[in-house]
């Protein structure tokens, strides 16, 4: 028995032990003290190793898109790391293309900053700034979509109709992560001490935070502005656009934009959602429709009522309806990944060029 006793403690005193080393070599290993990072050949950093490269930048206030928050699963993060970023990890695989790898791309949120590092980012991010803005009004939109309108005070936000911004959620109670989280501007560009933002709420972190705690009066860290999805001076001929949910904030900044320069290109919106409820500004709609050529198209799959007397059905049956078969439209679309890709199959059978149409999935 005594000799069961020893053996067991002998066991765990080595156990111990050896925790003790990992600890202690964690720690040498993962202080890697000052590194040198240097961007686009011109700008250089001295910062602190050790965090990944998404954060060390977020530090030097350089903000790169980050939608998923650095989980490692939107790859917006992307950006040119030439030296110093160590080899591709297996997490970063998946959301590289074989030219972005030969390319030197990377995925910001997965890699650590561990030696010097030279990285290159496109010149339009050192425009990204970080504003401290006030939580001007909450409305509650349906039942689980609110507007918010935030004041940036005496700063101004410069930003393409249809471009994105990141709100960060900061801890709360029964959470204890700090997040970055992507929202389509939903006001116009022409009042850029504002942003309006749609928030849908999912259950997620970020959107705990607006739904559960976050008041008018409150203080909101945002920054931006980034996306390649927005209104494009091209052709001029008509337009298509198509939204479920909150999908309707970059298409209401758009239309607002239209409004603010009476562009009277041909406009219509499709706008798909299930029930009478769901539906929402429809008196901003009607206002759209009295001030530019333009139509709003609402198309409910579940609703039953009498009623409703508009479309019945997905927004592809609405477009079988009104879509001309052959005319020069350009097409913005914003939804899940499921409802653009449907739409889009849509669209090609009408004829849309898919280089002209536009999408943000979320
Ligand atoms: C370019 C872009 C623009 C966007 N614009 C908008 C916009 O205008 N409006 C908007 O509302 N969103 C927008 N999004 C989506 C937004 O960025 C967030 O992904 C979304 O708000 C969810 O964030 P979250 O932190 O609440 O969810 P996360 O915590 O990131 O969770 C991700 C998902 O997991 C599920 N989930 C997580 N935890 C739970 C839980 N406890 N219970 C149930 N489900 C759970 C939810 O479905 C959730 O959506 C946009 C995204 C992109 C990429
Ligand atoms: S922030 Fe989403 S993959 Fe890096």
């Amino acid at each position: 028995m005594q000799e069961i006793l020893f053996t067991a403690l002998v066991v765990t005193a080595i156990a111990s032990a050896l925790a003790a080393v990992l600890t202690l070599a964690d720690r040498t290993v993962g202080n890697y003290g000052q590194v040198q990072m240097t961007i686009n050949n011109d700008k250089q950093f001295t910062v602190e190793g050790g965090k990944t490269l998404l954060s060390t930048l977020i530090g030097q206030k350089v903000f790169i898109p980050s939608a998923c928050g650095g989980k490692g699963s939107c790859g917006y993060c992307k950006v040119k790391v030439h030296d110093g970023g160590g080899p591709v990890l297996a997490t970063e695989k998946p959301m590289l293309t074989e030219e972005e790898l030969a390319n030197d791309v990377r995925i910001s949120c997965q890699i650590k900053v561990k030696q010097d590092i030279q990285i290159e980012i496109p010149e339009e991010l050192f425009n990204v700034k970080e504003y401290d803005t006030t939580v001007e009004r909450v409305e509650q939109l349906t039942k689980t979509i609110k507007l918010l309108r935030f004041n940036l005070g005496e700063e101004t936000i410069s930003f393409k109709p249809g471009q994105y911004v990141q709100l960060k959620a900061p801890a709360y109670e029964g959470n204890d992560e700090e997040v970055y989280r992507a929202y389509s501007v939903a006001s116009s560009v022409n009042d850029p001490n504002h942003l309006e933002l749609l928030i849908g709420y999912t259950g997620g972190i970020a959107t705990t935070y607006v739904h559960q705690h976050l008041k008018e009066g409150d203080e909101v860290n945002i920054n931006g502005p980034y996306g390649d999805f927005h209104y494009q001076e091209d052709d001029g001929g008509p337009i298509i656009m198509a939204a479920a949910g909150t999908g309707m904030a970059p298409i209401l900044s758009i239309l607002q934009y239209m409004a603010d320069h009476e562009i009277q290109r041909e406009a219509i919106f499709f706008f798909g959602a299930r029930t009478m409820e769901d539906l929402f500004l429809s008196e901003k709609m009607k206002e759209f429709e009295e001030k530019l050529n333009f139509r709003y198209v609402p198309a409910l799959s579940r609703e039953e009522s009498a009623e409703w007397t508009g479309i019945k059905g997905r927004v592809p049956v609405a477009i079988d309806q009104f879509i001309k078969d052959g005319a020069p439209y350009s097409a913005y679309l914003c939804g899940s990944p499921q409802m653009i890709d449907s739409i889009r199959e849509s669209l090609k059978e009408h004829g849309v060029p898919e280089e002209k149409i536009y999408y943000d999935e979320f």
